[in-house]
């Protein structure tokens, strides 16, 4: 009997996409506004959904608690109010999408989560954009 446990976290992040194997026009015509070379913030959304079985003891799937601390130690207080491209060391060869922060995010957090957990991670960039990564 699988059940999914779901944290909501925001923050607040500043990016840029460029690809530096492109010419600036080629880069203006993709990424568009994103690609703003002052770079610009967006308000992400980000849900951590982690299944399994429900504890006998206890009641729980995981413990929320301990679910909050690891996300907010590992991914919130890394990406929260920081610049992604410059200050987070996954983003300096790696365009900051959200593909790419679902991507990076789910690694963090699936070294930190017991491997008896199914992992899986939604992120919103705007309300109407976001993607959902689960580690295939
Ligand atoms: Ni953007």
């Amino acid at each position: 009997m699988k059940v999914t446990v779901n944290r909501r976290i925001t923050f607040n992040a500043a990016h840029r996409l460029n690809n530096p194997a492109w010419d600036e026009e080629t880069n203006k015509r993709i990424f568009g506004l994103c690609n703003n070379p002052n770079y610009h913030g967006h308000n992400y959304v980000l849900i951590v959904k982690v299944t399994g079985d429900i504890d006998r003891e206890t009641g729980y799937v995981i413990d929320l608690k301990i679910l909050k601390d690891i996300v907010d130690q590992s991914v919130t207080d890394r990406f929260d109010h920081r610049n992604l491209n410059l200050d987070v060391t996954e983003f300096k060869n790696l365009n900051p999408t959200a593909e790419n922060i679902a991507v990076v995010v789910w690694n963090i957090l699936r070294e930190k989560l017991d491997s008896k957990f199914d992992l899986s991670i939604v992120l919103y960039e705007t309300e109407r954009n976001f993607v959902e990564f689960s580690g295939k």
